[in-house]
């Protein structure tokens, strides 16, 4: 199977720990020898938003902030490939049909952030879309997709399964609400919603859920079908 796996930077590099990113290369290779072809992008995490703050304190623009915050996410892009050896593309593909290329000479692209005005999820979304994948992951922090913010209500439930409209109206409501975190960026539910790609949104601070999602079809999480 295509697949392609977003994993957040609070999820692969909350701190610099080599075994985290290492676990995730495994993982990654273990899902390759079972026969899935892999892409994946990295988010920026707290190193990110820690650049963004300080950036934001000198009195940086908002697009300055986003490249900021666009670079960390390569950086940390970079570790992962460093953890992937050989199986990896070089370098973070800095254009989808660069990812696309390699995908086709089955190297793993890890891709990083793209443009200023999102986040590496619409990222993930461009590239499943752009390679036809038949699956995407979000390996996030949180457990999947909730009715409300189950950090700040406790009568927050967790949608099992959710069509592709319902993503984008959901998250349309939480991003209306200043201060809520949403699980995935309205652009990447749009996205996901236009090229009806298969999704899941799971906690992947263990990467063994990402590799039972997708090898075994068993998870935790949300389920975003077309
Ligand atoms: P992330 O994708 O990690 O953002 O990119 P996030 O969702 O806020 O982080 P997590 O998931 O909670 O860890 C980090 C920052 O990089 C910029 C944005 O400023 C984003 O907040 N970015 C990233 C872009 O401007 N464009 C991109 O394509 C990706």
């Amino acid at each position: 199977m295509r697949v392609i796996v977003s994993v957040g930077g609070s999820v692969l590099a909350p701190d610099l720990d080599s075994k985290r990113v290492e676990a995730y290369a495994d993982c990654v290779e273990t899902l390759r020898s079972a026969g899935h072809e892999i892409g994946l992008v990295v988010g920026g995490g707290r190193v990110a938003r820690e650049y963004i703050e300080t950036g934001r304190d000198l009195g940086g623009n908002e697009m300055a902030l986003d490249q900021l915050g666009i670079g960390v996410t390569r950086l940390n892009a970079r570790l992962l490939i460093a953890a992937l050896g050989d199986a990896a593309a070089p370098t973070p593909p800095e254009s989808y049909e660069t990812a696309a290329a390699a995908l086709r000479r089955t190297e793993i692209p890890v891709m990083g952030g793209m443009v200023p005005g999102q986040t590496t999820d619409a990222v993930g979304a461009a590239l499943a879309e752009t390679v036809d994948a038949e699956l995407l992951v979000y390996a996030t922090s949180v457990s999947g997709v909730y009715s409300d913010d189950p950090e700040k209500s406790a009568d927050a439930t967790r949608y099992e399964e959710l069509a592709t409209t319902d993503l984008v109206d959901i998250i349309g409501g939480i991003e209306l609400s200043a201060g809520s975190n949403a699980p995935v960026d309205i652009l990447a539910a749009k996205i996901i919603q236009r090229s009806e790609t298969r999704t899941i949104v799971l906690d992947g601070t263990d990467p063994d859920a990402v590799r039972r999602a997708i090898d075994a079809g068993e998870h935790d999480g949300t389920e975003i079908v077309p």
